[in-house]
């Protein structure tokens, strides 16, 4: 069978307090939906002080830490698992350079952001980093496999 079958590779995807605030949660889910990757888990949620602590440990002793920590608790944040082929790497090109002057147009910050410390969206860097902040924002439970099985849902 195809590369397509199988077991897919997943990311997390999360829009930061400046993405909910500026309502671009339907903008950021189009650009997954339509590049034809699939939702497997989604909620918002206000993070803690400490699951934040958790997700940017490495970052822990740059000077930026403690305002990065400040932002994300300011307001709730959408975080999401999308599968597909690829798509830690496809998220990172869709989502755009971390500094926003260098995100290209098209991409979501290159779309929607000025500035690093208000850059909209976060996604995992790479297929290991992947498997750890999902493991951090997600119970098992809250991730769902689905497929289209029942032909009867699509009504074309
Ligand atoms: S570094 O220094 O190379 O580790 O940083 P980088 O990989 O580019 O970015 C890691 C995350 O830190 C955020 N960041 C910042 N936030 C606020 N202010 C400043 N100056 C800043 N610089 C980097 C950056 O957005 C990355 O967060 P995520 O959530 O992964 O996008």
């Amino acid at each position: 069978s195809s590369v397509l079958s199988g077991v897919q590779e997943r990311t997390l995807v999360a829009l930061k307090p400046d993405g909910v605030q500026r309502r671009l949660v339907g903008d950021v889910i189009k650009r997954f939906e339509q590049r034809g990757f699939k939702l497997v888990g989604m909620k918002l949620l206000q993070a803690s002080e400490v699951i934040l602590a958790e997700h940017y440990h490495d970052l822990r002793r740059k000077p930026f830490y403690s305002s990065l920590i400040r932002y994300m608790a300011s307001g709730p944040v959408v975080v999401m698992v999308w599968e597909g082929h690829n798509v830690v790497r496809s998220s990172r090109l869709m989502v755009g350079d971390t500094d926003s002057a260098q995100a290209k147009p098209g991409t979501v910050r290159g779309d929607f952001s000025v500035h690093i410390s208000r850059n909209v969206i976060h996604a995992s860097d790479s297929v290991e980093v992947a498997e750890r902040e999902i493991g951090l924002w997600f119970h098992v439970s809250e991730l769902v496999s689905w497929d289209n099985a029942d032909q009867s849902n699509l009504y074309q």
